[in-house]
Parts: structure tokens; sequence; C-alpha cells
């Protein structure tokens, strides 16, 4: 039985197998993707470069010499590969537990292929047990707070974490999402709310799941992206 660590590894790093020569590759944050990051710096010479959803992945890929490209000069990604702190059999994903979110989520909507690299605990039947990461609007704060407490969920201000955005973190426990689309939308209508880590709308194209006996497990959504 392989530790979650060692799982992140091997998710991480067999990522690199959808990386072709010649592509821009959009790059998550976190401790699975700094597993990619690492196989991805062997490739950095025939690779065009890449986006990146943090300042630490920017920070990273910088010290392994990629050449960052800023979102607004770049039409479309080739490929995005970013870890997801739950993921159900649709590909729909809570993300933020590393207050990316936000950055996440637009370079997943520009790119045409979303891989999800996870170890199997993230994989659940529901989202929902890991609380929704939510980026506001700083003075918005408690507006958005009492709004959330309106459809049944319990937030909680991460103290002391400002994103990269300059916007703080509410982590919502409780929340019934028996609907992700629905429930992505509703949020996202709360003024004051950037945005929720509800990845639901643009799911991921394909997950790969490294088990605790070591093995890997790639699952496909045709889905609208496909
Ligand atoms: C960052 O904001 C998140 O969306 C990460 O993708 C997610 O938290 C997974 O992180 P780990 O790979 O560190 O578990």
């Amino acid at each position: 039985m392989l530790d979650q660590n060692a799982l992140k590894k091997l998710a991480g790093e067999y990522a690199i197998k959808y990386i072709e020569d010649g592509m821009i590759v959009g790059v998550g944050t976190g401790s699975t993707v700094k597993y990619f990051i690492d196989k991805l710096a062997t490739k950095k010479n025939y690779i065009k470069g890449a986006v990146s959803s943090s300042e630490q992945s920017s920070q990273l890929l910088k010290q392994y010499g990629i050449l960052l490209f800023d979102l607004n000069t770049v039409d479309c990604i080739d490929v995005y590969v970013d870890g997801a702190d739950e993921i159900n059999h649709q590909l729909q994903m809570i993300k933020g537990g590393g207050a990316a979110l936000t950055r996440e989520k637009i370079v997943a909507a520009v790119s045409r292929r979303f891989v999800c690299i996870i170890d199997e605990s993230k994989y659940v039947m529901k989202l929902g047990k890991f609380p929704l990461p939510i980026e506001v609007i700083p003075m918005a704060r408690s507006y958005v707070a009492r709004e959330i407490v309106k459809i049944g969920g319990v937030p909680n201000w991460r103290q002391g974490v400002v994103t990269d955005n300059g916007n703080w973190i509410l982590d919502v426990y409780n929340l019934d999402i028996i609907h992700p689309v629905e429930m992505e939308q509703k949020i996202n209508n709360i003024t004051g709310v950037v945005t929720n880590g509800l990845f639901a709308m643009r799911p991921a194209n394909e997950l790969v799941v490294a088990k605790s006996d070591g093995s890997i497990i790639v699952e496909k959504n045709g889905g609208i992206y496909g």
C-alpha cells in the first residue's frame, strides 16, 4: 500500500503522457501538480511553454526555466493538468483547497482538454464532503456568508489567506450538492462572489487516478469538450 504522497507523485508523473511537442500547457496548482511540473521540466525544450494558474506554480515553472505565457496572449491551451479536492463520476470537481480556484477556472475555460490527476481518496460518489471554497471580494465577505446560510451552507472564513487576486476565501460546509451545475451557478450569482470551487459546468475530460496498490486508472468523459 502506497501512501497518499506517493500516489500524488504517480498521478502527477503519469500526466506527462498527455504532453506533445509544441504544446502550450495549462498548469494547475497543488501538491499533485508539483510532481507534474517536475516531469514537465524534462520536456521544456520541446513544448512552447505554459500558462500557470497561480503564483506558486509560476515560481516553480520559472525555476525550471519553462517559458510562461500571459493568458491574454494565448487563444487556446492544448491541455490543462490539475488536481482536485473531490471529483465525481461525471468528472465534476470541487477545487480551491489551495485558494487558486479562480485562476484555475479561467485556465480550464480556455483549455481544449482538462486532465485531472488525483490519488484515489479524492474520488467521491457525491460532491460536498470537502468544504466548498468561495473566493469573495473582501468587503462582501459577511454579506456572502449570510446568503450562503440561506441556502443551507455553513461558511467559515479562511482567515489569513489572501488569494493571488487580492481576495478572501470562505469555506462552506454542509451544502447538499445534488445538482452541481445549478449550485455552481447559484453561488456565482451572489453579488461579491468572484467564483466558487465547483467545476461542474466545465468538468474534466480525463481523470487519472492513482490507486493505493500503485496502479493507474484513466477515466474519460465524452462531454462537450471530449
Ligand atoms: C488548488 O486551489 C486546488 O484546486 C488544488 O488543485 C487541489 O486543492 C488539489 O491539491 P493537492 O494536489 O495538493 O491535493
